[in-house]
Parts: C-alpha cells; structure tokens; sequence
C-alpha cells in the first residue's frame, strides 16, 4: 500500500489520475492539496472534490493552494486543452464542494507528519505549492518518501513552446527549488507520457462502463479532440495517471536513469524547458557522482488497458 498525497490542478488527464487513486485498492490517497494551472484555483479544487466525491472518496482532504506562479507574473490557464471549466464542459455547476479549512501548504506539512518516512508526493501541476511549503519548513523533504513529478521533457519536445512542458512552462522558478530540494525526485515528463497513449477504443470502452467510466469518456471527448487538432490522431497523453502509476508501481520502469535536471528559468524562447545531462548522447546514461533526479524514459506496456479497466469497472 502506497500512501498517496496528489496535487493537482483538476483538469481532464488529473481526474483520471484522481479516479485511479481512489479507485486501486494498493493506493491509500490520504490528501489533495489543489494549484492553478489548468484552471483557476477555486475551478480545480470544485473539480477535485466532484471527482472525489463521484469516486466515493468525499472524505480525503481537498486544500485549497497558489492562485498564481511564484514570480507573481499572472496565471496563465488551458482552457483549448480542458475546457473553460477544466472538465471539457462536464463539470456540475450545482457541486457544492467540500473543501479543507486548512490551505494547501497546512495540509501538506500536517500529512508530512503523519506519515513521516512513507508519504509519496505526486505533484502533477505547476509546482508552486510544492515550492511554498518548502519555503515554509525547509525541513520537508526530510519526511517525504519520494516526490515524483508530472512535469519536463528530457528528450522529447515540449508541448507549450518547442522544448518546454505545461507544468514546468507554468512556474519554472517554483519547479527549480523543487528539483533543488533534497528529497528523492522522479520525473515523470513528455518523453515516457505521450508514448503512454488514451485512444478512442478506451474512450468506448469508458463509455459502455459504469458512471464513473462514462464521466471519464464524456471528459476524455474534449481532450481527444484537443489531441486530434494538435497531433493529427484521437489519442491523447496520458500524463498524470501515469506519474501515479510510477510512483505507486501500477506501472514498472524499464528505463529510468538517475541524471541532473535543471530548470531554464531565463525568459527567453526556452523557458521552463528541463535540461538534463541525458542530452548529446545516445542512451548510454551512466550514473555519475551528484546525479539524483530519476528521469523515467520508458515503462513497460499495459497500464491504459488496466486503467481503463479499473474505471470502466467503477
Ligand atoms: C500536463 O499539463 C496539464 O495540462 C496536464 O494536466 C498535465 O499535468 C501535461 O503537460
Ligand atoms: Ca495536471
């Protein structure tokens, strides 16, 4: 059993994450702490508690976090990707969410020690929470089993300008002090998340299931659409779900080399693209003194068939 804090910024790709958590039995998901991204904060924190409370899971703690990236610049969201409302216009205007009193930094702190030495952390956002509380009690990491981030493109191209991912393109300077931390970090970035692909047959599949396999197909509708526009084919990244996967071991690495990464947080063309010592050489990647970020490259085939599933099932 993988004890499980997600924070995320509830758009389409996060709630299948969140349905995944809540719904593997090998998972505890003891909290979600919500950032901007994909939608305003107040939008993914509503998002967060629907899904929850469609998954059954009303009772795991939903805190609310930053409006807005670390350097103050406004937020910049993804409607063409999720929809206005982050759920590709399916999400229920009459939800009344049930949201923590504490904020997302409290939560996350609070849960640190109560599950000091085993608490995974799955930030598959913009890292700005993640920075805050480190601002808050530089001594976190400590107690943190792993951080594993959705976020970054190692080799792959970006997917918000040429080489920079959404997350990281979000708060580069946020996503820095997180990689800058000493804690153990995996990323989990475009490279391996857009060869783990959600089709249209798995979106059929989610159709014929029970509610919350038909809210995931009405949702995945909007994204595939997205995709079709932008890649040519109705089949779109599966990238928070799969930063879950790895981290719990729903999914196993097959290639995952230990390198550096750091964050271009200069404003020109590049900013927000993940550089990593992965670069200029053709998979050779031996460990080398001071390397601590795990950069998954590939995972072994079969997770979005056993995702699928599992929420079809539900
Ligand atoms: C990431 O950006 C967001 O749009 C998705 O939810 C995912 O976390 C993919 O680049
Ligand atoms: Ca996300």
């Amino acid at each position: 059993m993988t004890t499980v804090l997600l924070d995320v910024d509830t758009g389409i790709d996060d709630a299948l994450a969140i349905f995944t958590a809540a719904l593997s039995n090998s998972i505890d998901l003891v909290g979600c702490t919500v950032t901007w991204g994909n939608v305003d904060v107040e939008q993914g924190a509503r998002n967060t508690s629907e899904v929850l409370q469609l998954a059954g899971h009303g009772d795991v703690p939903i805190a609310v976090g930053a409006a807005g990236p670390r350097n103050g610049a406004p937020a910049i969201f993804s409607p063409q990707v999720h929809g206005d409302d982050g759920l590709g216009g399916c999400a229920d205007t009459a939800h009344v969410p049930t949201l923590a009193s504490e904020s997302a930094v409290e939560l996350m702190l609070r849960l640190s020690h109560e599950h000091a030495g085993s608490l995974e952390i799955v930030a598959v956002g913009p890292l700005t929470n993640l920075a805050a509380a480190l601002d808050a009690d530089p001594t976190l990491p400590e107690r943190i089993r792993q951080v594993t981030i959705m976020g970054g493109a190692a080799l792959a191209p970006g997917n918000v300008s040429e080489t920079a991912e959404a997350n990281i393109w979000h708060d580069p300077e946020a996503a820095q002090m997180v990689f800058d931390a000493p804690w153990e970090t995996t990323m989990v970035g475009l490279d391996v998340t857009m060869t783990s692909l959600i089709t249209d047959e798995h979106r059929a599949r989610l159709a014929a299931g029970g509610a919350i396999g038909r809210f995931s197909a009405a949702i995945l509708d909007y994204y595939l659409r997205f995709y079709e526009g932008y890649t040519g084919e109705r089949a779109s990244g599966n990238h928070d779900a799969l930063a879950l996967a790895v981290a719990t071991g729903l999914v196993r690495t097959t290639l995952s080399p230990l390198v550096d990464v750091t964050v271009d947080c200069s404003e020109g063309d590049s900013r927000g693209r993940t550089v990593t010592t992965l670069e200029g050489q053709w998979g050779m990647w031996p460990e080398r003194d001071g390397d601590r970020h795990r950069v998954v490259m590939e995972v072994e085939p079969g997770f979005e068939e056993r995702m699928v599933d599992l929420l079809a099932r539900a």
